[in-house]
């Protein structure tokens, strides 16, 4: 057998012919879109994970809270590191009495640190108008009830429907109640008269 004779042999037998191109085709645009489904799905989990909100939420990211809409003796609730904070607008009235039943109280001096140092004040905050505390029970961790209602025999406060935990309106706990320490007041700063940082406070009290 000549190479000639080989060469054309292979000639014939090499060439794609038209069922092969088809084939071919095919492939070629059925590999581009399986690399495509891959990219997709690779791209997901990425994008994903460049969404800052609830992971970094979790994580302990500090949360920006505009209190603008906060009238005078109203709570409003957000969250950080999956807790709930509470900010309450107290009103003169509450803030007055503040003062008048420290002898209610377990820690009125705030000696156990449950707040940060430039909220070891009476008010347990960096503006005493504006109350900023965890909103969960330090016996067993529920979440305390509302009692804003000044009455002859009580100041105002929270009231935890667990086992009767009783806290004023600073977070202060009253003797007699189950829960151990005053609510947490979370490190927080204010970024302008209307929005806090909780979660930061680089500058708090500076
Ligand atoms: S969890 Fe609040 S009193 Fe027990």
């Amino acid at each position: 057998m000549s190479e000639n004779k080989i060469d054309n042999n292979c000639l014939s037998f090499c060439q794609p012919s038209e069922v092969d191109l088809q084939k071919r085709d095919f492939l070629v645009k059925a590999t581009a879109a399986t690399g495509a489904v891959g990219v997709a799905a690779v791209a997901v989990p990425f994008v994903g994970s460049m969404l800052p909100s609830e992971r970094a939420k979790a994580a302990g990211a500090p949360v920006e809270i505009d209190i603008s809409k906060l009238k005078p003796g109203e709570k409003m609730t957000a969250e950080w590191r999956g807790q709930p904070v509470w900010i309450v607008r107290r009103t003169p009235e509450m803030l007055d009495k503040l003062s008048k039943h420290d002898d209610q109280l377990s820690d009125p001096k705030l000696e156990v640190p449950q707040q940060p140092e430039y909220c070891k004040n009476p008010a347990r905050a960096i503006k005493p108008e504006f109350a900023i505390m965890l909103g969960t029970c330090t016996h067993l961790g529920c979440s305390p009830n509302d009692n804003f209602a000044i009455t002859a025999d009580w100041d105002g406060g929270f009231v935890c429907p667990c086992h009767g935990s009783k806290f004023d309106l600073a977070g202060r706990v009253m003797k007699g109640s189950p829960a151990p320490t005053n609510l947490v007041v979370p490190p927080h700063q204010y970024l302008t008269e209307t929005t806090i940082l909780v979660g930061d406070d680089k500058k708090a009290g500076a």
